[in-house]
């Protein structure tokens, strides 16, 4: 209610007129706006055309509720009550603070006056500073968590013929902005294969940033993607929080454990890859995001789609440039220089050299690897550790893959089996001499002294490669 004007007459200001107020309000540096009950626009001052690039003219006499009908000035109009902070105009597309008051004549509400200045840039500022402060915690949860180095495509062991296909395309499609799927059994290396997609594209020195759908609890996975208000919800943390799609910003999110998304969040997974834009929950801004999808899974989900437990639509987003990694049990070929690595690895962490006894050897490349590469590096790191020598013998092994018939104690022992004694060393001899010709195949053969006939004839007998 008007408390009279705090004013009084001097010689430089003989009086205060209409002319002389309007132009102090034209001067003032933040936007004034002035409406009446019914909402229509009765004044703007000159800071209204600079700040918000809208000519005064167009909106004089225009209603406030068809303009922005969220606009705080109207609900003010109702409740009689100032408010004061920060707001953001649809219609513009502005992020704004400052405050707004009712004007009364007698008991009633005539209407509202806003003064405000426009914060975009300070807003998108904090938003950069949240995402680098947010990142920079993201990054250093990682690096306590891991000790793994990413890989790039050039470190990522394999000759196999197959991956090698696999890995050519996905250093094509690095390099482009296309969604990838890795498929792949537990344990492959698709974490590797997403590091090394993202450290071979564009945005290699922009953020990669993980979500291990199976990992969220259900009720938090929307917040973990996509950030909260302050005060969305009970414990949520002063200020809100940014989610893994804002922080991911102008990077990579990758996606891992796809398959075990619940339904509901597929839907709304679905909505960002469409759209790129989401909303925080609590909150009511769009948010958009310029990001590059890698999702990984080691579930079939086609079988999936079939059940109705993963969305058809959202599949057909994510299969786009669709990598599969094959198992190591289909890769044998690659086997002895992926455990020529970690070899080396655990020889330098144990302090002496490290090689597989010849049964070990054999039993590796008759295993089924159901672990893949991971399991290979369980057991090697085992061994390594239970051995106090150089020779990683069979009993060094971990008991849970030990072979538990005496096949693997000695050749002698069974000295009649020759049919499947000459297969085994025919193929241990055929994979070392891979290995030893860096799968150069011709190389191999002469090194082998067969022909190439005869060497085809052997690879696909014992399921080389
Ligand atoms: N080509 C490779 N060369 C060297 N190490 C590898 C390679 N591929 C995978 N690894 C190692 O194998 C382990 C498993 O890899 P990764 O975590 O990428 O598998 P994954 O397919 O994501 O498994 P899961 O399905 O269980 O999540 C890691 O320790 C990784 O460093
Ligand atoms: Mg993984």
């Amino acid at each position: 209610m008007s408390t009279g004007a705090h004013a009084v007459i001097t010689s430089d200001f003989p009086r205060w007129d209409r002319e002389l107020l309007f132009e102090i309000l034209d001067n003032i540096q933040d936007v004034v706006l002035i409406i009446d009950s019914n909402t229509t626009i009765v004044y703007a001052n000159e800071a209204y055309a600079r700040i918000l690039g809208v000519p005064v003219t167009k909106v004089l006499g225009r209603r406030l509720d068809k303009i922005e009908p969220e606009a705080e000035a109207i609900e003010i109009l109702r409740t009689g009550k100032p408010t004061k902070g920060g707001d953001y105009l649809d219609s513009l597309g502005i992020d704004v603070v400052g405050s707004s008051f009712p004007l009364y004549h007698g008991e009633r509400i005539i209407g509202c006056v806003s003064t405000f200045k426009n914060i975009t840039e300070v807003v998108e500022l904090n938003r950069e500073l949240q995402q680098t402060k947010g990142v920079a915690d993201y990054l250093k949860e990682q690096l306590e968590q891991s000790e793994q180095l990413p890989l790039s495509f050039k470190e990522y062991v394999g000759q196999n013929s197959r991956l090698k296909e696999t890995l050519l395309l996905a250093a094509k499609v690095a390099r482009t902005n296309s969604t990838v799927l890795i498929l792949g059994e537990s344990g492959v290396g698709k974490e590797v294969l997403a590091r090394a997609v993202h450290n071979s594209s564009r945005r290699t020195d922009k953020p990669l940033i993980k979500v291990n759908c199976a990992a969220i609890p259900e009720d938090l996975i929307e917040s973990e993607l996509f950030g909260y208000e302050d005060g969305a919800f009970t414990g949520a943390k002063k200020g809100g929080k940014l989610g893994k799609f804002e922080l991911a910003h102008s990077g990579t999110i990758f996606l891992d454990e796809i398959g075990d998304m619940s339904l509901t969040m597929q839907a709304k997974l679905l909505r960002v890859l469409q759209e790129k834009e989401f909303e925080r929950v609590g909150g009511t801004k769009t948010v958009k995001v310029d990001i590059r999808v890698i999702a990984a899974t080691n579930r079939d989900l086609e079988s999936m789609i079939e059940k109705g437990t993963f969305r058809r639509d959202l599949y057909y987003r994510l299969n786009i440039v669709p990598l599969n990694l094959t198992p190591l049990r289909e890769r044998k070929d690659d086997l002895l220089t992926l455990a020529k690595t970690f070899l080396n690895q655990f020889a330098r962490e144990v302090g002496h050299e490290l090689e597989l006894s010849s049964q070990v050897v054999r039993f590796f490349l008759e295993y089924d690897w159901p672990g893949n590469i991971r399991e290979l590096q369980n057991v090697l790191e085992h061994a390594s550790i239970v051995c106090s020598n150089k020779t990683i013998e069979i009993q060094h092994l971990p008991a849970r893959v030990i072979p538990n018939n005496d096949e693997y104690s000695s050749v002698k022992d069974r000295p009649y089996a020759v049919k499947e004694t000459v297969a085994r060393v025919e193929k241990e001899l055929i994979l070392s001499a891979l290995v030893a010709n860096n799968n150069n195949r011709t190389k191999t053969m002469k090194a082998l002294g067969i022909s190439r006939r005869v060497f085809y004839d052997k690879l696909l007998r014992y399921g080389i490669g």
